[in-house]
């Protein structure tokens, strides 16, 4: 099967390794990829921005399936202009891919199909957002969503009325351009942050969805979830202390809703939804949409995934998912992320890494091989990622590796999971406080 992966990522190198790891032979093109992704088949360089130009290439090379790893080419439409040539595409059209690409579109969507979450107001107005502000009831800190794309910089929780009034100043300023001159206000959420990831298939006629087991990122830069945030440095799951009828409750509430949503506004869906959700005292509550794969979550759950993945990506991007149970190894899986000196701020290129054959698996994120030797080449590195019976054993399993790989400067958590175990040791569930 001839597939073309569009990214460049961490979350890309996961995929194309499970791609390669099953008995279908895949010829894997990666648009842009990478010197690891190099390794495993071939790089094109589109611009993923441009959805003519990878239509383009697809009309030349007629790739059996087209799988999409980040969501601004599904945004701008990349998906459906693949799909108009007739080829398959794991990932969603333009329309549906505003439940990311809009904050505000993605709250009306919430309100309108009765879908649990924060209490919000969507302005465009400075004047409006000011008066707000002055008589914000909601509590502290106050949750400002530039409406559009903002490179995961466009949440912020301002602590106090002066921080809120020049958050949104500079946002109505273009702090993000047109993307922040539209801001959605929440209500603060109090609860247990995770990420779940679901497979869906939505049009006129059917809805089906399959659930992927649900993860926790950890999203600031330092170990205890202090410091800056950051696109995540390191996941695991499933989250042991979530029960069956936990899930089952994010599917009645959450997920159902979702996808009979989409039907009734006439969107149609053919890829991944990662609901971020907010487990508060009064239950799951969505905090938002993604329209793709996460990373590091892919990483974690490409370890626990049981099935021939490029069979499973083009049967949704085909239209013809069941609603059904995705086949799992019992395992807990974790993926750690490896940064860059500097990171979040920066990252410091070019540092040569070692790395020797840990027990566990390396999946490369923003390296670059530089004369036979690989080297840094963006703020989140590599991931080490590994599965085991258990969190603690799969916690344990990392530890080993983690000697095998390093540079100066590396930064990571060790973390990942810790405080997970600590709840379920202590025999607490998900409804108790996190
Ligand atoms: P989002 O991109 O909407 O998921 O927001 C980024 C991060 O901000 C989330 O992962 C949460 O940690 C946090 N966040 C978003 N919305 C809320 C909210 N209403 N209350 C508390 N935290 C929030
Ligand atoms: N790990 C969070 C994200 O991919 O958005």
């Amino acid at each position: 099967m001839k597939i073309l992966l569009l990214g460049s990522g961490g979350r890309e190198h996961a995929l194309a390794l499970k791609l390669k790891a099953a008995s279908t032979p895949v010829d894997l093109v990666s648009a842009p990829g990478s010197d690891a992704l190099a390794e495993l088949g071939t790089c094109v360089s589109l611009d993923l921005e441009d959805p003519a130009s990878v239509a383009a290439w697809c009309t030349a090379h007629r790739p059996d399936l087209v799988v999409a790893g980040p969501e601004l080419p599904l945004v701008g439409g990349v998906a459906d202009a693949v799909r108009a040539l007739g080829i398959p595409v794991f990932g969603h059209d333009a329309a549906t891919a505003r439940l990311e690409g809009s904050k505000a579109f993605a709250k009306d969507f919430m309100v309108r199909h009765g879908i649990p979450c924060a209490a919000s107001h969507t302005v465009a107005d400075l004047e409006e957002g000011e008066a707000l502000i002055h008589r914000w009831s909601y509590g502290y800190p106050i949750v400002l969503k530039a409406d559009g794309l903002a490179a995961g910089k466009g949440v912020v929780l301002a602590q106090n009325e002066a921080e809120a009034l020049e958050t949104f100043r500079a946002f109505m300023a273009g702090q993000f351009g047109d993307a922040s001159r539209t801001v959605v206000f929440e209500e603060p959420l109090v609860g247990m942050e995770l990420s779940l990831h679901v497979l869906v298939n939505a049009d006129a006629d059917r809805g089906t969805c399959a659930l992927l087991p649900a993860c926790q990122d950890h999203k600031r830069i330092f170990e205890g979830d202090r410091g800056p945030n950051t696109g995540g440095m390191g996941a695991f799951g499933p989250i042991p202390f979530l029960r069956p009828e936990d899930v089952a409750r994010m599917h009645v509430e959450l997920v159902e809703p979702t996808v009979q949503g989409l039907r009734r506004d006439g969107l149609t869906a053919r890829g991944v939804l990662f609901l971020g959700v907010m487990w508060t005292a009064s239950g799951p509550k969505l905090l938002e949409y993604n329209v793709r794969f996460g990373d590091p979550e892919t990483q974690v759950l490409m370890q626990l995934l049981d099935e021939d993945l490029a069979g499973l990506l083009l049967e949704v991007a085909e239209g013809r998912l069941a609603s059904r149970d995705v086949k799992l190894k019992p395992h807990t899986a974790i993926a750690m992320v490896l940064a860059a000196e500097d990171y979040p701020e920066g990252a410091k290129k070019g540092v040569p890494i070692s790395i020797e054959t840990p027990a566990a698996t390396v999946i490369h994120a923003g390296t670059r091989k530089q004369d036979g030797q690989w080297v840094t080449n963006g703020g989140r590195v590599l991931n080490l990622a590994a599965s085991a019976p258990d969190l603690a054993a799969a916690r344990a399993a990392l530890e080993a590796a983690l000697p095998h790989v390093q540079w100066p400067g590396m930064q990571l958590r060790r973390d990942i999971g810790l405080k997970a175990l600590a709840h379920a040791q202590a025999g607490k569930t998900v409804q108790d406080a996190w």
